[in-house]
Formats: C-alpha cells, structure tokens, sequence
C-alpha cells in the first residue's frame, strides 16, 4: 500500500449521459484493479439509482447517511465514506441523490459541491491516490461537478450503437467546464466496452467516433460477458469473482495504462 502513498491525487469521472454504456461497471472494476496495485482508491457515486452501492455489496436502505448529505448539507465526507470488501472505500449514493439536483439548482457554486467535499476531505488528512467518480446518466448538475471536481474524463462507449450525437454532447459539456469552472479538465479517452471482436462493426464504430471527436481509444476494449452481469449480485468487482477472467484482466491492463500516464 505505501508504494504510492507520496503522489498527488488523480481524481478521474466516468461520464457517458447514455445509461448501459458500463460507465457503473468501469468504476467498479478499475477501482478494484488500482487497489490490487496498492493504490488508495475512493469511489463515489454520483448516480440517484445507486448502482455502484449495490453493486458493492451495500444496500442503500441501510444507510443514514450518504453523498447527498455531503453535497447539499455540507456534511463532511469523512463521516460518510465505508470501506468495501473490495479494497476500495466508497462514498455511497441513495436515491434522496435524485433530489440533490433540483436542491442544488438554486445554490450559488453548485458546481464546485464535489470538489469542496474531495478538498475537505484531503485536508482532514484522508489521502487518496485515487478518486472514480461514477456519474448519473444525464449531463446535468451532477455530471457538471464532477467533471469541475476532475483532472481527466473517460467516456465508456459501447461500440454496437452510433450514439455519436451523444458524444458531440458531451464533450460540449466538457468543453463548458473547461471554460467557466475546470480549465485543467482533460478528455483521457474513450473505453470501448462490451466490446463484441468477432465483429468488424465494432472495430468501425470505435474508429469513426475516434477519428471524428479526435479522441484517443484506451486500450485495450472490455470484452463482452455474461460475468459482468453476475459480479454486482454477489456485492464484489469481476476483479474477485472471476480473477482469471479476460474481462477482468482487460481492466487490469486499462488501469495499468492509467498509472502510467
Ligand atoms: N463488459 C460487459 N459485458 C457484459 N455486460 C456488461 C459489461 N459491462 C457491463 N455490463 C452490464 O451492462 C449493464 C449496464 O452496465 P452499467 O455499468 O450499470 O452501465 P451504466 O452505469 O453506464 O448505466 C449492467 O447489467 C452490467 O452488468
Ligand atoms: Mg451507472
């Protein structure tokens, strides 16, 4: 754990506002995988639905506290982060989430509530080297402060649909960011997931909206597979219930390339 304990924190959003693209299974998987390399890692949920809690093994309807209090009522993070059985700590979203948003609309500097909340948490003197912020399917007050909150954006595309006007979308929105609340928000890349190789089409789809939104492609693409349904059941990444399994290993590679950069 102490190999990397000295170097600053990256804080890194999964955004796609197209919900089934694995932006929740990403988040998952390479925080389990950036663990397993002895990173300090912290998820955050930022969706009302709250998958990434679920999926963590946390039931929602248990919790008293979570990321909504921490966003709307200044409640400091450290009183709401849980450590998982997956080696990560998670800052866990329930569905009162759904009426941060419309609580927040009104409120001067609502795009800089994630930041605030990750800067106060490091000067409470709980360091990260990781922070994935898993955002909601829409690009609204939510997914706004998390690209304010983030150094680098990586946009999960799954390459079976020709959701290009999405993408265009998005990186308006990023673009947004970098003008008026984050100027040193970077686009990392796109991660094709749920990948189907068998497929040129895939193949074509990743390369036109790379070429068009001149995007790199992170390497290499998550393959499609049934054990990715499976790992959220069991409150586990597929890091752990399938260890050996090609997906798994795939977001292994990709968060390896993440360090490196
Ligand atoms: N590589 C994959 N192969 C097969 N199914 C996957 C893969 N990645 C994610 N899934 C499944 O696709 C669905 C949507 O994934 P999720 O991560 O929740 O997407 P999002 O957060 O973008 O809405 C989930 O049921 C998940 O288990
Ligand atoms: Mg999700």
């Amino acid at each position: 754990m102490g190999s990397v304990a000295a170097s600053k924190t990256r804080v890194l959003a999964v955004a796609n506002q197209k919900g089934g693209v694995a932006k929740t299974t990403t988040v998952a998987s390479l925080g389990a995988a950036l663990a397993e390399l002895g990173h300090r890692v912290l998820l955050v949920d930022l969706d009302p639905q709250a998958c990434l809690t679920f999926s963590l093994g946390i039931d929602p309807e248990d919790l008293e506290l979570s990321v909504h209090h921490v966003l709307t009522k200044g409640l400091p993070a450290s009183e709401v982060v849980i450590e998982t059985d997956d080696g990560v700590d998670l800052l866990p979203a329930t569905i009162e989430l759904a009426r941060a948003e419309a609580d927040l609309l009104t409120r001067t500097g609502r795009e800089h509530v994630v930041r605030t909340a990750l800067e106060e948490l490091a000067e409470g003197g709980t360091r990260y080297d990781w922070v994935l912020l898993d955002c909601p399917p829409s690009l609204g007050v939510l997914t706004v402060a998390a690209l304010t909150a983030a150094d680098g954006v990586l946009v999960p595309l799954q390459c079976e649909t020709l959701s290009h006007r999405g993408v265009g979308q998005l990186l308006d929105t990023v673009h947004d960011v970098r003008r008026f609340t984050n100027r040193g928000l970077e686009v990392w890349g796109v991660l094709p997931t749920l990948y189907d190789g068998r497929t040129n089409h895939a193949r074509a789809v990743l390369d036109n909206v790379a070429a068009t939104y001149r995007l790199d492609v992170l390497e290499p693409p998550i393959p499609k597979s049934i054990r990715f349904a499976e790992a959220p059941a069991v409150g586990r990444s597929i890091l752990s219930t399938s260890r050996r399994h090609r997906g798994a290993d795939a977001y292994r590679a990709v968060a390896a390339s993440l360090t490196q950069r």
